[in-house]
């Protein structure tokens, strides 16, 4: 009989043996299938039950939870990956995303770093209420901010604002802890100094280690600052980077820092295929977007009929996920800036305001879906949640 070319492959011999051996035993290979299906849940969890092992006071306005596993078992992440965590605050069931502020190669807990946000549902939540020893569901890690050496320069220009530090520290940690062969320029904008989130932490690296350059950059210094002061501004990063070659560009903040520092960093002349990039939820005051029809005020309510559900209203300037979450209805989602489109849903009829950039597949919207964490009532709706 002739040969298969399968038999020639390395490791044949092997399996035909373990087959042998499991029909023997009563084992199929679709007990091997669910072993794998396993794997892959535990590699990517649904939901993860976190306990809050320890509470950090880094600023005023901003603590670091510590949360460790109820089943003494962590997915593994990419620095720079967030979780989601889904809570229910005053009868409001809703999630919101937190970056991984720890270091991946430690698998006992994950750090959120969390900044208070004026009149913000969550923040207020996690840094008020929550304390020591309470539970906490996430999501597994997800996202797509993180080094990818395929993609990326051993250069890294890393510009944070605010707690958009996060990523980055996780980033940092890893580097040093792991001897990872990077270079790290760390431009990183606060209104104060006191605003600053691992201030003495990242001193402490960059005096230590020459890869890791750190330059804070103030707005609103006081009389004894002697650093870089106003906004990240491409003058600033002249100053510190001898030239933009062979470095890659990773920015995570506010959407004032994107508004600012991106078009800095392009007059630099850093191609857009450079720059990576964290959406931080959701723009705010939508309404002065560029393409929001002026006849709309943000202040305007609209009827919206879920087919097969219930009718509530929304108002123009709030997402349509913040509108439904609201009214009891929950949609899943997970990054709440667009970009994961865990929270599409279908528009049946009436229109609805979507910024511009939002990467909505090319079939989503030839059908009429939408991410709701991003899409704005402009008239009356009806909608399909599947
Ligand atoms: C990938 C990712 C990672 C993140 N990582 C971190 C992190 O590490 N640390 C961190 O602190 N944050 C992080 N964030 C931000 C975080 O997810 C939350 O957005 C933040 O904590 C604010 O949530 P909140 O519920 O307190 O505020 P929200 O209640 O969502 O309010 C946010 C702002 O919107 C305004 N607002 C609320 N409702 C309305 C409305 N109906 N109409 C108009 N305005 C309204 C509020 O006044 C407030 O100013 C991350 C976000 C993303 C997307
Ligand atoms: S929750 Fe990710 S796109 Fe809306």
């Amino acid at each position: 009989m002739r040969k298969g070319i399968w038999q020639e492959f390395d490791g044949y011999q092997d399996i035909v043996e373990e087959i042998k051996v499991s029909r023997k035993l009563g084992g199929t290979v679709s007990s091997a299938m669910v072993s794998a299906e396993e794997y892959i849940r535990q590699l990517h969890p649904d939901r993860l039950e976190l306990c809050v092992s320890d509470i950090i006071t880094e600023t005023p306005s901003t603590k670091t939870l510590r949360l460790v596993s109820k089943d003494n078992y962590l997915p593994p992440f990419m620095a720079g990956q967030y979780i989601a965590l889904y809570l229910e605050i005053a009868g409001i069931r809703t999630s919101r995303p937190y970056s991984i502020s720890s270091q991946p190669n430690q698998v006992g807990y994950y750090d959120i770093t969390v900044r208070r946000v004026e009149n913000g549902l969550v923040s207020n939540y996690l840094l008020d209420v929550v304390k020591r020893g309470d539970t906490l569901i996430s999501s597994g890690p997800a996202g797509n901010f993180y080094f990818n050496p395929l993609l990326h320069k051993k250069t890294m220009v890393c510009i944070a604002g605010g707690s958009g530090i996060t990523p980055f520290m996780s980033m940092i940690r890893e580097i040093i802890e792991c001897a990872l062969d990077r270079l790290v320029y760390l431009f990183y904008g606060n209104q104060t100094i006191d605003d600053v989130i691992f201030g003495a932490e990242l001193n402490r690296i960059s005096k230590r280690f020459d890869h890791i350059h750190y330059i804070p950059v103030i707005e609103e210094p006081s009389r004894k600052y002697e650093g870089a002061c106003g906004f990240i501004s491409r003058d600033v990063m002249r100053e510190v980077l001898e030239n933009i070659e062979d470095k890659s560009f990773f920015i995570c903040g506010p959407q004032g820092l994107y508004d600012f520092c991106l078009p800095q960093i392009q007059e630099m002349g850093v191609p857009g295929r450079k720059i990576k990039q964290e959406m931080y939820g959701a723009p705010p005051n939508i309404w002065q977007y560029p393409g929001w029809p002026h006849e709309v005020h943000q202040d305007d309510v609209f009827t919206v009929n879920i087919k097969n559900g219930k009718q509530l209203t929304a108002k123009a300037g709030e997402p349509l996920l913040v509108a439904l979450e609201k009214n009891g209805v929950v949609v899943p989602s997970l990054c709440r800036s667009g970009d994961c489109s865990m929270c599409r849903l279908k528009i049946l009829s009436g229109k609805v305001f979507q910024p511009a950039g939002v990467p909505v597949r090319k079939s989503d919207k030839k059908y009429g879906y939408v991410h709701s964490c991003v899409s704005y009532p402009l008239e009356n709706l009806e909608i399909l949640i599947q």
